[in-house]
């Protein structure tokens, strides 16, 4: 499948997780079917301070097939200057994000604000598209406080964005409700350029409503928590040792981050992964407060040898 000349093998797509789709996690998504994957939001204006933190979101892995980068800021100018940045050259394309709701990024400005102002939305978008010649996208929600998501799409087109990833709520729905497939549905029939369909893709059926809504492409975010073969299982190649997939998330992890840090930041995604087989308890206790990554990774090959075996 192609969309904006980016060829994907597939129409999955991992969505940006800020604080969870880092590296590792990004290349067992793919290692698991995920034709493409973004980086967590990366601020534009820490990119012009040069900062280090936003140097280590930016790392790669050769398993990532297509890899895009997502900005974030509301400064048209800065914006345009951090795709042109070199810690971005391993990405394919730039994606803009108009959908976090996040207090302290719309407070700013950023993120799901722009739905408010989409005049300056949109010099955003035409500022970064005149700065790279890589496909530019914009991830948006289907509004502010009300649906607009007509508008929206054609701020994307007039300025000449080249795909669109709506995810189906607006800024005020934040994460409740369910996804309203309708808002989706409308974006890709009034939309020339490729629509990406995201919300609350969490089994089959919930895939093939959004596919339903004939977009071009299904974005993943939470359903993929914890949960990286969930592609394959979307793709009928379900993932046999799902242990060997966490320990390859570690793996790739601990090439590049000291023990001590990871150590306190897989916390999390050991608890995610130990949430899909229902780990509780005294073990659900142990990897909540890990001091060892062995350890913890002790504990998850017994609850799923034993799940994978019962
Ligand atoms: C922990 C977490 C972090 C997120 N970080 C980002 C982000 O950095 N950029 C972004 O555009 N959306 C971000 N989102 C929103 C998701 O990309 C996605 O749009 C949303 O979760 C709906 O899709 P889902 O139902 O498949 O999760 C985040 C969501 C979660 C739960």
């Amino acid at each position: 499948m192609n969309i904006a000349g980016l060829k994907l093998e597939n129409n999955l797509i991992l969505a940006p997780l800020a604080g969870v789709s880092d590296v590792g996690f990004r290349a067992v998504c793919s290692q698991c079917g995920a034709a493409m994957t973004y980086s967590e939001m990366l601020s534009a204006q820490a990119m012009a301070y040069n900062s280090q933190k936003t140097k280590e979101m930016a790392i790669v892995h050769p398993s990532e097939k297509i890899k895009i980068a997502q900005i974030f800021g509301h400064d048209p100018e800065i914006m345009a200057q951090a795709v042109q940045n070199p810690v971005l050259k391993d990405f394919n394309g730039f994606d803009i994000n108009m959908g976090c709701p996040a207090p302290k990024v719309v407070k700013n400005g950023d993120g799901s604000a722009l739905l408010k102002n989409l005049s300056l939305a949109g010099k955003i978008v035409s500022a970064v598209k005149k700065a790279t010649n890589l496909p530019v996208s914009v991830k948006v929600r289907t509004g502010f406080d009300k649906v607009n998501i007509a508008e929206i799409i054609k701020m994307c087109e007039e300025n000449g964005a080249d795909f669109v990833t709506v995810h189906g709520r607006t800024y005020n729905q934040g994460f409740s409700g369910e996804v309203d497939l309708e808002a989706i549905a409308l974006a890709k029939s009034l939309a020339k350029i490729p629509v990406i369909g995201n919300g609350d893709v969490v089994d089959e059926k919930s895939f093939n409503n959004m596919i339903s809504t004939k977009v071009n492409a299904v974005m993943i975010g939470r359903g993929a928590i914890g949960r990286p073969w969930f592609f394959a299982e979307l793709l009928n190649k379900p993932v046999q040792d799902k242990f060997k997939v966490i320990c390859e998330h570690v793996e790739i992890l601990k090439k590049y981050y000291p023990e001590k840090w990871l150590t306190l930041y897989l916390r999390k995604h050991f608890l995610a992964y130990a949430g899909q087989i229902h780990v509780k308890g005294e073990k659900k206790r142990k990897l909540a407060t890990s001091t060892s990554i062995q350890e913890s990774l002790e504990i998850l090959k017994g609850e799923f040898n034993h799940f994978d075996i019962s």
